[in-house]
């Protein structure tokens, strides 16, 4: 009797062992990188510092396909780094600067506008008209000064630490976009703009192997989106047919640039890769599956004209810059998920949830995220 209780239990064991459980063992996440990441902490960012600048993710439609409400976020639902919480078991990751609760599940450092290069840096390249962004303190290396300063709240000594950050997925990133974007803004041709990206990647990779020092283990860093396919930048182009690539309608030499990104960047991460061997490091593309979307749009659901963002006024992307989502009167599409731009610069929950399980299964991330699953 006491033998066959045994073999009962000890085939519980087997099956509670072999049980297909999503059994991703990450205990937080903490988040770098600029709009497409934040959750809220420009809003906050603004208020403190009383600066004019209108954010408009705390008015509706903002955040209303999956929130009910605006929620701070730049798009109608979820961002990429909500559906990962969902999919690791943990809570929304909270904005670092509204200093709510502890965030031993995770901190978020993403600011909306951040750049990667500091302030001081892209005044100095663009001297001529330093645009609001170039004020703020929300780059790449302010983003890393306060996780240093959040780290003693989450472990103390070095063994612990170790152990703590064994099981947290960092991500940086997208970052940069808002660098290109500053320069273009001040005047600087997509020529003389190539010329800094270096620089910018260099910052990235600088702030990875920071992270790395400070214990980070599994880091995903996702590359910059094809920026010519942008309503802003493409409602802000002349009508010259030559500058436009005929299977997207996207801008080619725009396009060209995040590529050229995106080329320094994986290089960047193959080098860490060697030099940290204990870290993963998965580089994440978001250049090719929206360039899919743009071209193949009706196998992924979009069936509303590509490039037309979902919530806007006028102009031939219904993209207008003195009438932009969130103003009175600016409304949104009847089905969010058959647009692929949300506003001008930022996505629908639909198409950030493809481009999410297309890093967590692939083929768009390397290695897909389930195959750096902690063991
Ligand atoms: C915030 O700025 C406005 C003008 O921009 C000013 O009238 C107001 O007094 C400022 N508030 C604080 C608390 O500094
Ligand atoms: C950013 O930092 C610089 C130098 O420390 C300071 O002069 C500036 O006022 C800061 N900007 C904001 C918006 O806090
Ligand atoms: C953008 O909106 C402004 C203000 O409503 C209007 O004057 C302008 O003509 C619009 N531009 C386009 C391209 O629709
Ligand atoms: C919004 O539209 C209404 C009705 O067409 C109009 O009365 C109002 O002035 C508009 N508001 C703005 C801010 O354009």
């Amino acid at each position: 009797m006491k033998r066959i209780a045994l073999s009962i239990f000890s085939f519980l064991l087997f099956l509670l062992q072999i049980q297909p459980t999503k059994s991703y063992k990450y205990n937080s996440i903490f988040s770098f990188g600029d709009s497409y990441t934040d959750t809220g902490n420009l809003n906050v960012y603004v208020l403190s510092k009383n600066l004019s600048i209108s954010v408009n993710t705390d008015k509706y439609p903002y955040g209303q396909t999956f929130f009910h409400h605006p929620a701070d976020r730049f798009s109608d639902g979820r961002l990429i780094l909500d559906f990962l919480a969902e999919e690791f078991g943990l809570p929304f990751v909270e904005p670092y600067l509204a200093k709510k609760g502890c965030f031993r599940q995770g901190a978020n450092f993403a600011v909306a506008g951040a750049t990667a290069l500091d302030p001081t840096v892209l005044k100095q390249i663009s001297l001529a008209k330093p645009a609001i962004i170039t004020s703020l303190n929300t780059s790449l290396n302010f983003q890393l000064k306060w996780f240093k300063e959040l780290k003693p709240s989450l472990c103390h000594e070095t063994k612990e630490c170790r152990k703590y950050f064994d099981s947290s997925f960092f991500v940086v990133g997208e970052i940069g976009l808002n660098d290109y974007n500053n320069m273009f803004i001040n005047g600087l041709n997509v020529k003389q703009v190539h010329h800094y990206v270096p620089k910018v990647v260099d910052t990235i990779a600088n702030a990875i192997k920071g992270l790395i020092y400070e214990g980070a283990k599994t880091l995903l860093v996702p590359g910059n989106v094809p920026m010519g396919c942008l309503p802003t930048l493409l409602t802000s182009e002349s009508d010259e047919q030559s500058f436009y690539d005929h299977r997207t309608g996207c801008i080619r030499r725009f396009n060209m640039l995040s590529r050229y990104h995106n080329y320094l960047l994986l290089n960047a991460i193959k080098e860490l890769r060697v030099k940290y061997p204990h870290a993963k490091i998965i580089y994440a593309d978001y250049y090719k599956p929206l360039i899919n979307f743009v071209r193949f749009p009706k196998r992924y659901g979009f069936t509303s004209t590509p490039l037309r963002v979902c919530c806007g006024k006028g102009g031939k992307y219904n993209w207008n810059t003195s009438e932009l989502c969130g103003m009175p009167n600016v409304s949104a599409c009847h089905d969010p998920s058959t647009y692929i731009f949300w506003d001008g610069v930022h996505l629908t929950e639909a198409a950030y949830h493809y481009i999410f399980n297309s890093w967590l299964k692939g083929p768009y991330a390397q290695p897909p995220i389930q195959d750096a699953r902690l063991q």
